[in-house]
């Protein structure tokens, strides 16, 4: 079983898609595990993006995301890294594919409504700087054995 960090970004909360955007991942079968709508100071947004230090932009990105709040989650399931990321479409709306949030609702990739973690050491690393364990809820779903 695999956890996943996905952000719904300040484009996706102020364009009020946090419940379309949390519902593809519910019908896909995924269990939502910590939720938080919160703002992202600048320590948290740097840690965050710290791989993407120096690229061109990387500065524009730390402006964005800690520009209004984002709802953050933790989503628990089977293969969960790889799924949400295939729900999720390319970083480049252009390039997503039809049916993914990016290509149903994004337009640029400045503003691409939603971040999941393409790893799962990322995704360790992701929880960590956004969630404390107290904040994580384990628990059983009865409909996991059928799907
Ligand atoms: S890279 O260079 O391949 O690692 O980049 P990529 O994985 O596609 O994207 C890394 C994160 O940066 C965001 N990104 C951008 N933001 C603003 N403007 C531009 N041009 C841009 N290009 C990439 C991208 O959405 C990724 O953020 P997350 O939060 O992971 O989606």
């Amino acid at each position: 079983m695999e956890r996943t960090y996905l952000m719904i970004k300040p484009d996706g909360v102020q364009r009020g898609l946090i419940g379309e955007i949390v519902g593809r991942f519910e019908r896909k079968g995924l269990k939502l595990v910590g939720a938080k709508l919160m703002n992202v100071s600048l320590e948290r947004a740097e840690r965050h993006y710290a791989e993407h230090k120096g690229k061109d932009f990387y500065e524009m990105l730390l402006k964005f995301i800690t520009a209004g709040p984002v709802f953050a989650m933790v989503w628990e399931g089977d293969q969960a890294v790889g799924l949400c990321r295939a729900l999720i479409g390319k970083t480049n709306a252009l390039e997503a594919a039809p049916g993914t949030i990016r290509s149903d609702f994004a337009i640029h990739t400045n503003f691409n409504l939603i971040h999941g973690s393409d790893s799962q050491d990322n995704a360790e690393r992701e929880i960590g700087i956004f969630f404390t364990e107290e904040e994580l809820v384990p628990y059983d779903k009865a409909i996991q054995v059928w799907i």
